[in-house]
């Protein structure tokens, strides 16, 4: 049977990890594919890795752009990250009539729109299993396992590296620095790390299974993106006591005014599956209305974990390759004739609980003020724990859980509340999200 060529850009983490799995996993991955999967050649800007990774088995080079100007590849693998260099390689690849399978959620999050028209117009797939929650197959679930359903909502821990953090910290006391630096050395964390705690990673992953979930092109720049640098750890303390569990949640979900589309810590109850995923595991929730709700778990990070994605969509663009484009299944996981203009909402527009932490002066009166000010924004009061002040000390910590409102309306009370002198500096918010039906 004749191999499919494959050229693979970039052999670091995911590239080295999808490099080993294809090769001894080979024999398998054939009887799946139909035909041998080869990679032909690697391009590395360490072309020592390179040669050290591949030991001989294909050809290497430093010069990417070879590679997708290679008339013997048929399918480049992109793994170098990126939106800058690696955006004129896909393009340059589809243009060129190759199939191209990448792990790359920011640039897909970004150009996805315009790289998927490309692709449409020169008939060739666009692959990226691997782009959200690594090797969880959650793309193909929502795009083709979920296609009879109306999906409502997706919530999704889809950040390794931050869940790493916030699990360290808590479980074993260890500072952000320390995890972060163990994050890196493990290979989950991206090339800037400020893009996986400031929540950029995940709102590139949750930008795309919005698109997917909704039928709607990717609108990263509209996503609400607030991640977990500020976290204080006398908030995780609380949010335990109330029965909760702080997680960074990447959300999107169908409402009557829009889409919201936003990633940020998150009080969820410790009930949940979802509240007990732990280290650098991925857990998304699917809420949809004929299957009700689905949940996905697993590594979400890492060589192999994230191989095993890029492999499966290897796998797929081998089967696929000589079918009528026509035939087959749409990127976005809609027609692209058929994609919907839905709106996304503001963050201001958005509707949910709140956990608010305020520093009050312990006396007489100062919880009626503030239930006043919430009470006028029509915020009613889900439940408020108030501390005992420290030995010698006058002030205390308040924490309020409030029922639904509008992001804008909690904002108001906040400001109000802020200029009241029995309340000493910044109140703390954060959202709770039930992930109920
Ligand atoms: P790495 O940094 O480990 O690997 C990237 C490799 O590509 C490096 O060897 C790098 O060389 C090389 N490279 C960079 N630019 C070029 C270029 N212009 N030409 C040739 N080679 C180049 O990254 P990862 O493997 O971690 O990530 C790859 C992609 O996979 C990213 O898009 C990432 O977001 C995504 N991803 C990563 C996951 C993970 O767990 N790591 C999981 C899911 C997705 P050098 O180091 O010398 O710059
Ligand atoms: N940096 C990402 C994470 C890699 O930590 O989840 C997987 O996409």
């Amino acid at each position: 049977m004749k191999p499919i060529n494959v050229g693979l850009i970039g052999i670091g983490t995911v590239g080295g990890g999808t490099f080993t799995v294809l090769k001894r996993n080979a024999e398998e991955i054939m009887r799946r594919a139909g035909r041998p999967i080869r990679i032909v050649v690697v391009a590395d800007k360490n072309l020592e890795l390179a040669q050290q990774v591949t030991a001989g088995a294909c050809r290497v080079t430093d010069d990417a752009f070879a590679v997708v100007n290679d008339p013997e590849v048929e399918i480049v693998v992109e793994l170098i990250g990126g939106t800058g260099v690696a955006k004129d390689l896909m393009l340059k690849a589809i243009r060129n009539g190759k199939h191209v399978v990448t792990a790359n959620k920011a640039l897909l999050a970004k150009y996805g729109n315009e790289i998927f028209q490309e692709a449409q117009k020169m008939r060739v797939m666009v692959a990226f299993e691997a782009a959200v929650a690594g090797g969880i197959p959650i793309i193909k679930a929502v795009r083709e396992g979920l296609a009879a359903n109306r999906i409502e909502w997706i919530a999704g821990i889809i950040n390794g590296t931050t869940n790493f953090i916030l699990s360290e910290m808590r479980d074993k006391g260890l500072s952000f620095d320390t995890v972060l630096k163990e994050a890196q050395r493990l290979g989950y964390a991206e090339a800037d790390p400020t893009f996986d705690i400031e929540g950029v990673d995940a709102a590139h992953k949750i930008t795309i299974l919005s698109a997917l979930a909704f039928g709607i092109p990717m609108q990263f720049d509209k996503a609400y993106v607030e991640g977990i640098s500020k976290l204080d750890a006398a908030d995780i303390r609380y949010a335990e006591q109330l029965g909760y569990r702080i997680k960074l949640l990447g959300i999107t979900k169908r409402t009557p005014e829009g889409i919201e589309l936003r990633v940020h810590p998150s009080l969820i109850p410790a009930r949940r599956l979802i509240a007990n995923v732990e280290g650098a595991m991925n857990a998304v929730v699917v809420q949809s209305d004929a299957v009700g709700s689905t949940l996905y778990y697993g590594k979400g990070a890492g060589a192999e974990p994230t191989a095993s994605a890029v492999i499966a969509d290897l796998v797929d663009v081998t089967r696929m390759a000589t079918a009528d484009p026509q035939n087959r299944v749409p990127h976005l996981a809609f027609q692209p004739n058929q994609l919907s203009d839905l709106k996304v909402l503001p963050m201001d527009e958005v509707v949910t609980s709140y956990y608010l932490r305020l520093r009050v002066q312990d006396k007489p009166g100062v919880l009626a003020d503030i239930t006043r000010i919430l009470a006028d924004e029509q915020i009613s009061i889900d439940a408020v724990i108030q501390k005992e002040p420290g030995e010698g000390e006058e002030q205390a910590d308040l924490i309020m859980l409030t029922h639904q409102t509008r992001e804008k309306r909690i904002n108001a009370a906040i400001a109000k509340i802020e200029k009241l002198g029995v309340v000493a500096g910044k109140v703390t918010k954060l959202r709770v999200e039930e992930l109920g039906k």
